[in-house]
């Protein structure tokens, strides 16, 4: 099972949580130095050390690079939890060109799940199909997005955050349509607002984790993902959750016609600076 976004938040609690219930977790992360401390608490509560791998999605060279390594180490990949992410005020467009909030959270993950697919479907059965499980957010009801330029520049972080998490939702509505036949099954989810390492630099984002009761723990916050990544009643293919049960988003991050768009876009962004 590979964990992005593991050295931090939802991922690592996550990636805790399964390696202690036996599963082999790959943990994929971007500062080196949480990275090494994530692998030392995955070691501790699954008893091994983890792989792990690190490539900032804000190049996608990088994550071409983890792509290419983790299909050289790995035949079959039977979970992809696409998670990192993060909310930014940085508005300069990547090497790549788009708006970096986008990039990180949407088009790194795209590309990597591309990476991986042959690897995904060297781990589906007939009874136990692989697995995307990518975290959104219910942001997604005010993004901006432009589905058919998902890169273009924003004008503000919480704008930008939003159409990202749209994208996730719309992503896998589409991955849903075109990867199910291949015996993959892609959900995503809300984990609530969760006291991570997220939003540490907003004001707003940081005082309205003060509130009582608003906030839940990392450990919550990936309850749904271990659930969408192991429970054989979690099979379905496209649905968006929060805590394991069906959960709604507005119609722009459900609507199959700007899902089907924002693919082709994508993977025209994705293969602008070189070809996969
Ligand atoms: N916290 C919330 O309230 C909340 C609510 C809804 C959705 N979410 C979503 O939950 C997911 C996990 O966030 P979290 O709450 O666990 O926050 P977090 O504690 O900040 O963890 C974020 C993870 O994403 C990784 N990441 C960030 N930028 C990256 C980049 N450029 N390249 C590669 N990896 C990168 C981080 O790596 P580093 O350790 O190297 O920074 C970290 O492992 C995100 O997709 C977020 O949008 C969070």
């Amino acid at each position: 099972m590979v964990v992005t976004g593991a050295s931090s938040g939802i991922g690592l609690a996550a990636a805790i949580a399964l390696a202690g219930a036996g599963d082999d977790v790959v943990l994929l992360g971007r500062d080196p130095a949480r990275l090494a401390d994530a692998v030392s608490r995955v070691r501790e509560a699954g008893g091994r050390t983890p792989a792990s791998f690190r490539a900032d999605f804000a190049v996608l060279d990088e994550v071409r690079a983890v792509g290419a390594a983790l299909t050289a180490d790995y035949e079959r990949i039977d979970v992809l939890a696409n998670n990192a992410g993060l909310l930014t005020s940085v508005r300069r467009p990547t090497a790549d060109g788009h708006d970096p909030t986008m990039q990180i959270n949407h088009l790194g993950g795209f590309l990597l799940a591309h990476l991986l697919l042959d690897r995904l479907r060297a781990a589906a059965g007939p009874d136990s199909p692989a697995r995307i499980v990518t975290t959104s957010s219910l942001a997604e009801a005010w993004g901006t997005l432009d589905v058919d330029r998902p890169g273009r520049r924003q004008i503000s972080r919480w704008l930008a955050y939003g159409a990202s998490k749209q994208a996730n939702i719309l992503m896998t509505i589409e991955a849903a349509r075109r990867w199910s036949g291949l015996g993959i099954v892609p959900t995503c989810f809300f984990p609530g607002l969760v006291r991570s390492g997220f939003g540490r630099r907003s004001p707003a984002f940081s005082a309205a984790r003060l509130a009582p009761g608003l906030f839940r723990s990392s450990e919550q916050g990936a309850d749904t993902l271990i659930w969408l990544a192991t429970d054989p009643a979690a099979l379905i293919p496209g649905g968006y959750f929060a805590q394991r049960a069906p959960f709604s988003a507005t119609p722009r991050s459900t609507n199959a016609k700007r899902a089907e768009r924002l693919w082709k876009a994508s993977l025209t962004a994705i293969q602008t600076t070189k070809p996969i």
